[in-house]
């Protein structure tokens, strides 16, 4: 099976995991990527149940409403009891990196909304220790350098993300050569730096369910 195939099968059994858990009506967060993109196509297919979505970025907004889903504004939202999103890696206490995409401050603040977070992602996402892939973090323009400076206090190297702004109106500093025993503390420690607006690392508020694309079959587990 391709990276695809896992994608798409993962994205069939969040529909499915909706379609089960979402009370008739009720919001549902969605999450933006590759593999949310596979699960915003497979959502049109129940989009009747859906009393509406919260967008974790333009993107997804965008193809929400491609799809004729209503799009919300998370403040008119008092309660979501789904997020559905990706991961760049994700470890056995179902930590995450997120932010490939550069979208990790938005999926934060509607993940900090949502009751149960659905993690769906190919098994190549699954590691050990999280750190192979760079850790973005969001920075205001102006404390790049700074923010830099500190991150290598820290034994990180960032690189920024070259022609790249986010829907916020900031830059990335992605963080290489790091390796997370830790990462609720890491995940703290860069959120005290002045000028970050957050990090994506996703470990103070991880998973509570992962749904893995495996050549096998999708597999659930819970935290
Ligand atoms: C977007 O900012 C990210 O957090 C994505 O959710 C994450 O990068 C996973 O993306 P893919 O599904 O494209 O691998």
């Amino acid at each position: 099976m391709t990276q695809d195939e896992l994608k798409q099968a993962v994205a069939r059994a969040a529909r499915d995991y909706v379609a089960q858990h979402l009370p008739a009506g009720g919001i549902l967060g969605v999450g933006t990527g590759s593999t949310a993109n596979f699960f915003i196509d497979e959502l049109a297919g129940i989009k009747d149940r859906i009393g509406g979505a919260v967008a974790s970025s333009e993107a997804t907004k965008q193809r929400l409403e491609g799809h004729g889903i209503r799009v919300l504004d998370l403040n008119d939202v008092t309660a979501m009891s789904i997020y559905v999103d990706g991961a760049d890696e994700i470890d056995a206490g179902f930590s995450m990196i997120k932010g490939g995409g550069g979208a990790l401050t938005r999926e934060k603040i509607v993940a900090a909304v949502a009751q149960t977070f659905v993690c769906i992602c190919d098994a190549s996402k699954l590691v050990d220790v999280m750190g192979k892939f760079p850790l973005p973090v969001e920075v205001i323009p102006m404390a790049r350098a700074y923010v830099a400076r500190e991150i290598e206090r820290l034994g990180g190297k960032p690189k920024l993300r070259e022609g790249f702004v986010t829907d916020n109106g900031n830059v990335i500093l992605d963080v290489h050569g790091l390796s997370i025993a830790d990462p609720k503390g890491l995940e703290a420690r860069l959120n005290q730096i002045v000028g970050v607006v957050t990090n994506g690392l996703f470990a103070q508020r991880g998973a509570d369910v992962l749904l893995l694309g495996t050549p096998d079959g999708v597999k659930t587990s819970k935290r």
